[in-house]
């Protein structure tokens, strides 16, 4: 399956991911400039910050604790659809993540 990222200019970039596969390293891999990704994927950074809308955000398990807490603390243009991407991995279908404005 494949990711479309859609950059905050509004382009559009798709990448291929294996399931299981981490968001954030998958991110990097494809020289996503704007996933910065600053700890590492320890969750301490939210350079790694991206939005995911439904019908995507139904197929990742729930916001965690710490990824709450620092999605309140240090990412910027926080919504209900904010995640951390180090966070996450790819499912079984095509996603599409948003990167925020601010991560340009
Ligand atoms: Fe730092 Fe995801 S890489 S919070």
């Amino acid at each position: 399956p494949s990711i479309t990222f859609v950059l905050p200019d509004g382009t559009e970039k798709s990448v291929e991911a294996d399931p299981g596969a981490n968001l954030m390293r998958t991110a990097l891999a494809a020289d996503i400039a704007s996933i910065v990704a600053e700890c590492g994927g320890a969750a301490m950074c939210a350079t790694c910050h991206v939005y995911v809308d439904e019908p995507y955000a139904a197929l990742f398990p729930p916001v965690g604790e710490v990824e709450d807490e620092m999605l309140d603390s240090a990412a910027e243009g926080r919504s209900t659809a904010s995640r951390l991407s180090c966070q996450l991995t790819m499912p079984d279908r095509n996603i599409t993540l948003r990167i925020p404005a601010s991560q340009q």
